[in-house]
């Protein structure tokens, strides 16, 4: 059973993009496309500390409570009555909350600097005693931060490393040449295997199709919109931070349109992955949170992307890690590609790949009936 509780929220986020999926479609209002966004305490019972937010920002900031403290929702909540108090960890968490917002409020101009997760570190009751060393000359607790690592080498500018990308994969022209993209493969949750089908339009145009036992899951981004559909539930549409997510995977599946994503490109001191050295980017955009770009040293290739998506109490991490690249009409792609965030990961292989078949934009309409009703709020 866990497995499967695991699996749905994984698959609903990867494919999303911004891990909220299925959590959100269970316990918010099916979106009705209404134009101002409304707040948390016009859309849930019980909201004392997190008002004024945007509603669909309320279970994105749970889900960075519950990786903060290393718990499921059920440490607070009681099964299907979120809006209950009866939970003394859920009375703790309010005032957690309250104490967070004015640390920050007083102590760093109102930044997000002290969160849940700097004091908790995957665990409910912080630490607060240095820990003993268990080994000799090991230090515990260290954590890989971009700023520790003195370099000497100066590295690559930011064009250089991004040039050298494009070229690597094929050229700016050849990779401006995609304008389409079907892949068939599979995707692996622990040791299940699911049937998957990726197609894609330049530039902002994505439907993923995960064929489970019980039916399709699809989710789909097309430009300005995005949604999900889960056998048994109603589509429901992505919040703007989800579509921006959801945006974002699909313009990098067309790698020559990587530059106009962002409006900057920041270098940072490079970092190991998997034991190689990678030039590190982080990509600007306005009002956005950023997103940084891991390029292997050697094959000078894209290996990891790391977003966030914001909430009020802190930022969800996704990291995509991307590998076996392999050349297809004269353009590299990655055929593997890994998704974690804090509650999990799983990972897309691809087996089959056309390029360039002429798709209608009508396959990246998004459905206009629901996929069926079903009870709001079942868990
Ligand atoms: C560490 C405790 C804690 C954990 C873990 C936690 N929550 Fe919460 N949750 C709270 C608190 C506190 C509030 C009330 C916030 C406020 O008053 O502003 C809340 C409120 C809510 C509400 C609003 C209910 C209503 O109608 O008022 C929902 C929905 C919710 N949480 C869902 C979740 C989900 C889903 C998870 C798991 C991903 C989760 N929570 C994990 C502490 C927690
Ligand atoms: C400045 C440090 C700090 C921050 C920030 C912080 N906590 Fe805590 N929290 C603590 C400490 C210390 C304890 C343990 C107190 C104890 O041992 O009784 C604690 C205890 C808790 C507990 C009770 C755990 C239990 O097992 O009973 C909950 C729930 C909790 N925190 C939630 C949160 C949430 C949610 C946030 C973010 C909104 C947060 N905390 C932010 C320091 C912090």
């Amino acid at each position: 059973m866990r497995v499967k509780i695991l699996l749905s929220s994984c698959v609903a986020g990867a494919v999303l993009g911004s891990g909220a999926g299925t959590l959100r479609a269970q316990s918010a209002q099916p979106s009705t496309g209404t134009a101002t966004p409304r707040t948390t305490e016009q859309v849930y019972k019980n909201i004392q500390v997190l008002k004024g937010f945007p509603s669909d920002q309320l279970v994105p900031a749970m889900q960075f409570v519950a990786a903060s403290l290393g718990v499921q929702c059920d440490f607070c909540h009681l099964e299907n009555a979120f809006e209950k108090d009866d939970k003394e960890t859920k009375q703790t968490a309010r005032k957690m909350m309250r104490m967070m917002l004015a640390i920050n409020k007083d102590n760093f101009d109102g930044q997000q600097k002290v969160t849940c997760y700097a004091c908790h570190r995957g665990a409910h009751k912080p630490v607060i005693t240095p820990i003993v060393s268990e080994e000799e000359g090991e230090f515990v607790a260290e954590e890989k931060m971009p700023h520790d690592k003195p370099n000497a080498a100066t590295p690559p500018s930011a064009d250089q490393i991004l040039g050298r990308y494009l070229q690597t994969v094929g050229g700016v022209d050849a990779a401006a040449g995609v304008s389409t993209r079907i892949q068939k493969g599979r995707l692996t949750v622990g040791s299940e295997h699911f049937p998957i089908e990726v197609v894609a339009k330049m530039p902002d145009k994505r439907v993923t199709t995960v064929h489970f036992p019980g039916g399709d899951s699809i989710t789909g981004v097309n430009g300005d919109e995005g949604w999900l559909s889960t056998p048994g539930r109603a589509v429901h549409d992505m919040s703007p931070s989800e579509v921006d997510a959801a945006r974002m995977d699909a313009e990098l599946f067309f790698p020559a349109s990587l530059k106009q994503l962002f409006k900057e490109f920041r270098v940072e001191p490079q970092e190991q992955i998997s034991g190689r050295e990678a030039y590190v980017l982080t990509g600007t955009r306005d009002n956005l949170p950023p997103v940084q770009l891991y390029f292997d040293q050697q094959s000078g290739l894209l290996v990891r992307v790391l977003r966030f998506v914001e909430t009020p109490l802190g930022r969800n991490p996704t990291q995509i890690d991307y590998g076996d690249y392999c050349d297809q009409g004269g353009v590299k792609t990655p055929f593997r590609w890994t998704i974690a965030r804090p509650n999990g990961r799983f990972t897309i292989e691809i087996e089959q790949m056309q390029q360039n078949v002429p798709i209608k934009d009508d396959r990246f309409a998004k459905p206009s009936a629901p996929a069926s009703s079903q009870e709001p709020g079942e868990m």
